[in-house]
């Protein structure tokens, strides 16, 4: 689409640069336009000095958003998990098992079975105000099923993560050395071309500390970025093996010692963040029926945080993100502005990415149109269809 656009009549404007106007790291502004050109920002300002345009969107008073970033979601995979879910929510404990369920049927799948799953996720997570999402394979766990998981993910983001160490599947149950060699080799070899960043699972029953390591250093030494799923399911090593490792994340964080916050913390940056973030997930713990992670005590140790979906049909089997910031606000002690930060800018610090999570002149024009007055409602009108419109690189998407 060609041509200016202005959105004007915005009630309340965060632009998550702090120091502009009020709500300390939110940025807010009142009566505030937005002019958008060539897919960017061109210009912030009052609604009554709002430059002429070629075309207006009246926001009405709402609140206009950047657009969230959803930094952690697996949506390359065939087949669901429902029964699985039900059974949770029987009492059946969540162990990560079903992963090698998931695995089967995302095998027996077409390459065009798979693009339509997520093709229909990232469609819906957009309409939920979601512009950048990450993506991992993690589902093929063989040398073709991880390359054209991630050459998939690509026709869709440029945020690509080769998760080839899932699990260990289950040809290679009794020799995980081999699949660990196998991961760091020929699998990463194709991998690698398709992929910005390198996972692990690191967590008992998946992949232990020395191996988590290897792998992670394999994928650096490709010039892939670090991030780990860490203290999931209980106390671990690999927070602090992230740490070691320099990652952009670390993600779950669930099960943390005084010694993992500490860590974390011990990476902090001139910006006042931290270098390797703590994301969040609390569709994971709805989803599992477990004990959501305390954020209050990372962000009172000054440790970056990010949330996201988590999205998988496993352990979190939503594309929602604002759904994921009611849960953190009300089971993870955060305020309404701390997670709407952490849902958009901090979801940026997690990928590194400065670019994205904040509206300035010169930033991709990625923001939401409330149905609401005010960032506040996202939290407090859990479960309501709150986002009006999006526009991602400028463009109108689809409305809900
Ligand atoms: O992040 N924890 C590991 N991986 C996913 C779950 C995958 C699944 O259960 O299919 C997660 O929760
Ligand atoms: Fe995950």
């Amino acid at each position: 689409m060609t041509g200016s656009l202005l959105v004007d009549n915005i009630g309340e404007l965060v632009t998550n640069v702090a120091g502009e106007g009020e709500g300390g790291p939110l940025g807010i502004r009142h009566h505030a336009a937005v002019l958008v050109e060539a897919g960017r920002v061109a210009w912030i300002g009052p609604t009554r000095y709002a430059p002429a345009a070629d075309r207006r969107i009246d926001a009405e008073g709402a609140a206009v958003l950047p657009g969230f970033v959803d930094s952690h979601a697996h949506l390359v995979f065939a087949g669901d998990r429902a029964a699985e879910f039900a059974a949770r929510m029987s009492g059946q404990p969540y162990t990560g098992g079903g992963i090698r369920t998931t695995v089967g049927a995302t095998r027996a799948a077409s390459d065009d079975e798979l693009r339509a799953t997520v093709r229909r996720l990232r469609v819906e997570a957009m309409r939920q105000g979601t512009t950048t999402i990450e993506i991992k394979s993690g589902y093929g766990l063989t040398v073709a099923d991880e390359a054209r998981s991630l050459r998939i993910a690509t026709e869709f983001t440029e945020e690509t993560t080769f998760l080839g160490a899932h699990v260990v599947p289950a040809e290679y149950a009794d020799r995980p050395d081999d699949y660990v060699g196998m991961v760091c080799g020929p699998m990463l070899a194709a991998a690698a071309p398709y992929a910005r960043w390198i996972d692990v699972f690191c967590e008992r029953g998946a992949f232990d500390v020395d191996h988590a390591r290897a792998i992670l250093a394999c994928g650096q030494a490709v010039g892939l970025g670090v991030r780990l799923h860490a203290n999931q399911l209980g106390p671990g090593p690999g927070v602090q093996l992230g740490v070691e490792l320099g990652a952009a994340s670390v993600d779950h964080c669930t099960h943390l010692t005084d010694a993992d916050i500490e860590a974390l913390a011990s990476t902090a940056t001139e910006d006042g963040g931290t270098a390797t973030v703590a994301t969040l997930l609390p569709g994971a713990e709805f989803s599992t029926r477990s004990p959501y992670p305390d954020a209050r005590r990372l962000l009172d140790a000054g440790v970056t945080v990010a949330l996201a979906t988590d999205c998988n049909p496993g352990s979190s089997y939503t594309s929602s993100m604002p759904f994921c910031l009611a849960l953190a606000v009300r089971e993870m002690r955060m305020t309404p502005a701390e997670a709407v930060w952490a849902a958009t800018a901090g979801g940026a610090a997690a990928l590194r990415r400065d670019d994205i999570g904040r509206l300035r002149p010169g930033a991709p024009a990625d923001l939401m149109i409330l149905d609401a007055p005010s960032h506040l409602h996202l939290a407090y009108r859990p479960g309501v269809p709150l986002i009006r419109q999006v526009l991602h690189n400028g463009v109108p998407q689809c409305r809900p």
